[in-house]
C-alpha cells in the first residue's frame, strides 16, 4: 500500500507543482489549501507525512502543526518557510516538527527529507516498545546542570536532536561545546552513524579543504593517493565543525556550497560527491558582530544557526557550580583512587566566588589539581589553585591577627612550595612522563628536569 502524503499551502500552483512532482515518487497525494482543512483531514483518516507552508492566509502552519500534534504526534511534518522567516522554522522545530526546507525548494533535499522522516518513524514506532521497557527517553546525563539558563538550554536539546535542523552552538571556551554536539549526536536518529569533529582553527585553510572534502591522487605535491575527507566519512551521520568564525572567506564558500547543496568535490576531483550530513557548528565568538564586521558571510550564517544553542558561561549559572565540582571530585577521586568526602566550606565558598573565565574546563582542571594534591578527607581552599585561593576575602595577610587558616592559604605562602606543589601535581597528573608535565606548565623539560633536582625528587 502507498503511503500518503498531505501537502499543506494556499497557493493553487505550488500545490499542484508538488502534487505532482511527490506523486512522481510513488507516494498517495492529497491536497489542503489550510492549515484548518488540514487539521480536519488528519482526524477523519491515516496521513503518513505532512508537508506543510508556514505562512497560509487562515490557519497559519504552525497553529495547524500543534493542532495536528496534539491529536497525533507521531505524524511527521515538514514545514516550508520562506528564507526570510528562518525564526518561524526554529518556532515550528520548537512545535515538534520533523524538518524545515527553505522556499524555493530544492527537490532533492525535499524527496531525501521525506525519505528520511518516513524511515524515522518507522523506527521510532519499532524503538517505541522497547524504549518504554527500557524507561529511555532522551539521554544528557553527562550534561551537569539545573540551573534554569541550563535547563531551558537543555529542554531545546531534547526538541533539536532528533530533528535533522543544522545547530550553531555558541557559548565561551570552556562552556561544554563539544559536549553538547555529541549529545547531540547521540540522541538523534544518526546516533548509529558516525560523528565526525574537525577543528577548523587547528590546521591551515589548504589542509582545511582537503581535510573536509578530501583529495585525489596527485592532486598536490605530497598526495601520492586519494583520501576521503571528513565530509564522507560523515555519510548517514553528524559533522561536528568546532570553530566555524576561523575558516576564510574561500573555505566558507565552499562549506555554504557544501551545506546547502549537500555536495562536494575532492581536491582535484571531477567528480561531485552526494553526501548525508547533519551539520553542528560551534563558535566561541560573538557571530552577529563577525557578520557585522564582514568576517563571516551573512549566508552561511543563516544556514547555520536555523537552530542556536547559546550555551551560558559558568559565572552566570553558579547554582550549577556544587554540582559539577561534586560531580568532577567523584570522577577524580576514581581515577586517582582517593577516598574523598567532599569540599571543606571554604573551599566551596571560593569555588562559588571565582569567576570562571575558563569556565567548566577550569573548574575541572581545578578539581583534578585538587584531588591530586589533597592528602585529608576534604578538599580545602590549600587546595585550590593560587588565582581561585586569591580571590578569597578576609583579613590581609599582612595583619598580625590574621586567621590561621587564611594564613596559610596559598597566597601566603613561599612561592617555591607552590611551585613545588604544582610540578607534582602536574607530574602525577601526567601519569609521570615529564615531557606532558612539563607542556601542562608551560615550562621546558630541561626546567622541569632542574626542578625536581632541586627538589630531591630525583
Ligand atoms: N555541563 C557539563 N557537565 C559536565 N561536564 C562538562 C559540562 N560542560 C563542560 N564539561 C566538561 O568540561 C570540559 C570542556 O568542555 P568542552 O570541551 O565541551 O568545551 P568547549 O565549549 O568545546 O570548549 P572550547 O571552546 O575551549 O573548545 C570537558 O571535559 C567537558 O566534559
Ligand atoms: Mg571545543
Amino acid at each position: 500500500m502507498r503511503e500518503t502524503i498531505l501537502v499543506v499551502d494556499d497557493d493553487p500552483g505550488h500545490l499542484t507543482t508538488l502534487k505532482t512532482l511527490v506523486g512522481s515518487w510513488g507516494y498517495q497525494v492529497e491536497t489542503a489549501d489550510d492549515g484548518a482543512a488540514a487539521a480536519a483531514r488528519v482526524k477523519q483518516g491515516p496521513v503518513d507525512l505532512i508537508l506543510m507552508d508556514v505562512r497560509m492566509a487562515r490557519m497559519s502552519g504552525i497553529d495547524a502543526l500543534k493542532e495536528i500534534k496534539a491529536y497525533n504526534p507521531a505524524i511527521p511534518i515538514i514545514i516550508m518557510t520562506a528564507y526570510s522567516s528562518v525564526s518561524s522554522a526554529v518556532e515550528a522545530l520548537k512545535a515538534g516538527a520533523y524538518d524545515y526546507l527553505i522556499k524555493p525548494l530544492d527537490f532533492d533535499a525535499l524527496q531525501l527529507s521525506i525519505a528520511r522522516a518516513r524511515e524515522h518513524a518507522g523506527l521510532k514506532a519499532e524503538n517505541r516498545q522497547l524504549k518504554a521497557k527500557l524507561g529511555a527517553g532522551f539521554h544528557a546525563d553527562n550534561i551537569i546542570g539545573r540551573s534554569p539558563s541550563m535547563k531551558a538550554m537543555l529542554d531545546m536539546l531534547a526538541m533539536i536532536a532528533p530533528a535533522e535542523a543544522t545547530v550553531l552552538i555558541a557559548g565561551e571556551s570552556g562552556t561544554g561545546k563539544e559536549l553538547i554536539a555529541r549529545s547531540i549526536h547521540f540522541n538523534s536518529p544518526r546516533r548509529d552513524n558516525p560523528l565526525v569533529v574537525v577543528n577548523c582553527a587547528a590546521i591551515t585553510e589548504t589542509l582545511l579543504e582537503s581535510e573536509l572534502f578530501g583529495h585525489e591522487k596527485g592532486a598536490f605535491t605530497g598526495a601520492d593517493r586519494a583520501r576521503e575527507g571528513r565530509f564522507e566519512q560523515a555519510d548517514g551521520g553528524t559533522l561536528f565543525l568546532d570553530e566555524i568564525s576561523e575558516t576564510s572567506p574561500t573555505m566558507q564558500a565552499k562549506l555554504l556550497r557544501a551545506i546547502q547543496e549537500r555536495e562536494i568535490q575532492r581536491v582535484g576531483g571531477q567528480q561531485t560527491l552526494h553526501v548525508d550530513v547533519r551539520i553542528i557548528a560551534a563558535t566561541n565568538r560573538d557571530m552577529t558582530k563577525e557578520v557585522a564586521a564582514g568576517r563571516f558571510r551573512e549566508d552561511l550564517y543563516y544556514r547555520l544557526n536555523v537552530v542556536t544553542l547559546e550555551v551560558p558561561p559558568l559565572r552566570r549559572r553558579t547554582d550549577d557550580i556544587p554540582l559539577l565540582a561534586q560531580h568532577f571530585l567523584e570522577r577524580f577521586a576514581v581515577k586517582n583512587r582517593k577516598a574523598v568526602k567532599g569540599f571543606s566550606p571554604q573551599a566551596m565558598d571560593l569555588l562559588l566566588k571565582h569567576e570562571w573565565p575558563g569556565n567548566v574546563r577550569e573548574l575541572e582542571n581545578a578539581v583534578e589539581r585538587a584531588v591530586i594534591l589533597m592528602t585529608g578527607d576534604y578538599i580545602t581552599e590549600k587546595q585550590l589553585p593560587i588565582a581561585i585561593a586569591a580571590a578569597q576575602d578576609g583579613p590581609s595577610p599582612a595583619q598580625p591577627g590574621a586567621a590561621t587558616d587564611t594564613a596559610a592559604g596559598p597566597g601566603n605562602r613561599p612561592l617555591e612550595t607552590i611551585a613545588r606543589e604544582a610540578i607534582l601535581a602536574a607530574l602525577a597528573a601526567a601519569d609521570g612522563n615529564k615531557s606532558e608535565a612539563a607542556r601542562r606548565l608551560g615550562i621546558t623539560r630541561k626546567t622541569l628536569h632542574n626542578k625536581l633536582k632541586q627538589y630531591g625528587e630525583m
